[in-house]
């Protein structure tokens, strides 16, 4: 969603303003803009689309000025339009703005009876107006974004620029991320380190309701009460926060290339040394937990729609899954001995944090399953298990659903543990036969060159099923998600014995059904399902393993997967799915890394 980047420097900062806006790319956006003060002159530039026609406008009417403010804009409020675009100007101020301002109307109406009006159809550009209304009044810059920040409602990360001041940028964070940037003799302000990243690895993180005050001389904190706050300063690896596409074409078949290492790699961060014990934190204990609720969107809540099967299945522990942006308002029934599991890549996905804080002090521990640690679902929640996944730039998540996978299921081994269902050396056991994920997927990833012609076939269908059951429905459920957001094709994933209960209506020669089915305990049932579909001439395409594929009879098409422990079939025939996605997404010509519409981080409700 909308990024954040500012610089007071001591060059020219609108290109290097302009660089650290690409690194936010990834997040998703509609426009962009750049405002910078030089001599005292406040001027910025806005353009639709791509940064690339930022670039090109800066090119015809440069921007000078060594402050400056930058962002990229996923329309909330407004069209996407110039007009729309930030950063929004009144007056003196210039203004970039993450989140929503959920009472600007009201303001607005305030504003507009006071003779101030709007030249756009956003909430940020009442902010603007407001602080000019009290710098009109008479407020220093900094008195008038107080007064402003003072009445605002909602989620917000700001970043404030004034004209005739070269040296002051105020930022302030509430609900949506905002992080300081240290330099030599510059300061910067981020949505997050990523964007900063070649500009400075020391990095303070503001917390919820902090605002700042930065000079080249440094940064002045103050906490939501108005006290004076010290915020610690953070060496960010670089490693960590510098990405390339490491020769791949895309982000995403470099994020479904690393899967085998990232899974070894969360594996191992979360076992013991010699891995045939866990070491999750002492904090994570399930001995008198009596119901577990996972709550995602998305990706994630696919992740925990299998992690039930586990749960239930392995630690015999009574789970309910929900997705965030419904959680709270269902007034769940919360108790003192449940867990609640927050599972989120970004760890700053508004309704997933919503749900976290809902639940704060109503249940015994929450967990936040997170990637990124410095996040605000890691920072809230008791217990922050990392996923380790590394930057996941591309907006479809992959590598994070496998390794949000891997980390439920070390979780599901210990509450089999801490409940008496699985001893230490069943335990073990079956960590032995974790080990054995990353060949199995490098295993899948040797498919790609039938699973690319495969997705051929499908390039030019508008519709697609996917089947699965027990824990390949959520499977099925994330393949059609991959399929639908990168290639358009409108996909849904069903149960496949749901599927006579009507959607079998849709079932003609042109419905590609994609069924995915290892040789397990559940074949024969969905085999039988598939037989129905195929009675109707529906396009059947099977996934399933070498036995199953004998097994299951004629089919149109199939693609033979490596043969599965039953456990590990979930993080297995995710590759597929990601692959089967990605090259119908080549063949149809869609923008695979910045899918339409899509932000990575959805940081409003
Ligand atoms: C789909 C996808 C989204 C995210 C969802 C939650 O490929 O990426 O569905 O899974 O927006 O995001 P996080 O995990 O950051 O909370």
């Amino acid at each position: 969603m909308c990024g954040i980047v500012g610089i007071l420097g001591t060059h020219q900062v609108a290109p290097v303003i302009l660089e650290a806006l690409k690194r936010l790319e990834y997040r998703g956006y509609d426009s962009a803009g750049i405002a910078t003060v030089n001599a005292g002159h406040l001027d910025r530039r806005r353009a639709l689309g791509k940064l690339v026609n930022l670039s090109d406008l800066l090119v015809h009417e440069p921007l000078a000025g060594m402050a400056g403010i930058g962002h990229t804009r996923w329309a909330t409020h407004g069209a996407p339009t110039v007009a729309n675009a930030h950063p929004h100007r009144a007056g003196r101020v210039a203004v970039v703005h993450n989140g929503i301002i959920e009472n600007f109307r009201a303001l607005r109406s305030e504003l507009a009876a006071a003779g101030l009006a709007h030249e756009s159809d956003t909430d940020t550009e009442t902010i603007a107006v407001l602080t000019r209304h009290y710098m009109d009044q008479g407020m220093t810059p900094t008195e008038a974004a107080n007064a402003t920040l003072e009445r605002l409602e909602g989620a917000f990360a700001l970043a404030f620029l004034f004209e005739g001041e070269d040296d002051l940028m105020i930022g302030a964070r509430q609900g949506s991320p905002l992080a300081v940037g240290h330099g030599d003799g510059e300061m910067y302000l981020g949505s997050d380190a990523l964007a900063l990243a070649p500009l400075t690895d020391r990095i303070t993180y503001l917390d919820e309701g902090d605002r700042v005050v930065l000079t080249r001389a440094g940064a002045s904190i103050t906490d939501a009460q108005g006290r004076r706050a010290n915020r610690p300063l953070t060496r960010v690896r670089l490693d960590q926060a510098t990405v390339d596409k490491a020769g791949h074409r895309h982000f995403m078949a470099k994020e479904i290339a690393e899967q085998p290492a990232v899974l070894g790699a969360t594996m191992a961060f979360h076992c013991t040394p010699d891995k045939s014990a866990l070491a999750l934190p002492e904090r994570l204990d399930f001995t008198a937990c009596d119901r577990l609720i996972l709550v995602a969107c998305g990706t994630g809540y696919y992740a925990a729609q299998v992690a039930k099967y586990w749960f239930e299945g392995v630690a015999g522990l009574p789970c309910e899954t929900d997705i965030a942006s419904e959680y709270r308002y269902r007034q769940p029934v919360l108790g003192a001995r449940n867990m609640a599991v927050f599972i989120s890549q970004s760890g700053e996905t508004a309704d997933t944090l919503a749900a976290l804080r809902h639940v704060r002090g109503h249940v015994a521990c929450s967990v936040g399953v997170i990637n990124v640690p410095t996040s605000s679902i890691a920072r809230e929640s008791d217990v922050a298990l990392p996923i380790l996944a590394g930057p996941e730039i591309s907006v479809a998540s992959t590598k994070a659903f496998t390794a949000q996978l891997m980390v439920l299921l070390l979780m599901a081994l210990k509450a089999a543990q801490d409940r008496g269902k699985l001893s230490a050396q069943q335990v073990s056991d079956h960590l032995q036969l974790l080990q054995t994920l990353p060949g199995l997927m490098r295993a899948a990833l040797d498919r790609e060159p039938d699973i690319a012609e495969l997705a051929q076939g499908l390039a030019g269908v508008n519709h697609a099923l996917f089947l699965g059951r027990g824990p390949m429905l959520p499977l099925a459920s994330e393949a059609a998600l991959k399929l639908k957001e990168l290639s358009y094709i409108h996909a849904e994933g069903y149960a496949s014995g749901e599927l006579k209960h009507g959607p079998i209506a849709l079932i003609d020669e042109t419905m590609p059904v994609i069924v995915l089915a290892p040789r397990d305990s559940l074949f024969a049932k969905t085999v039988s399902n598939m037989q129905e579909v195929l009675a109707r001439q529906g396009r059947v395409v099977l996934f399933s393993d070498r036995a199953g594929l004998a097994e299951a009879g004629a089919v149109p098409q199939s693609l033979a997967m490596p043969e599965v422990p039953e456990m590990l079939a979930p993080f297995v025939y995710a590759v597929p799915a990601q692959l089967l996605a990605y090259h119908a997404a080549l063949a149809r010509g869609t923008d695979v890394d910045q899918p339409r519409n899509l932000a990575k981080s959805v940081t409003v409700e």
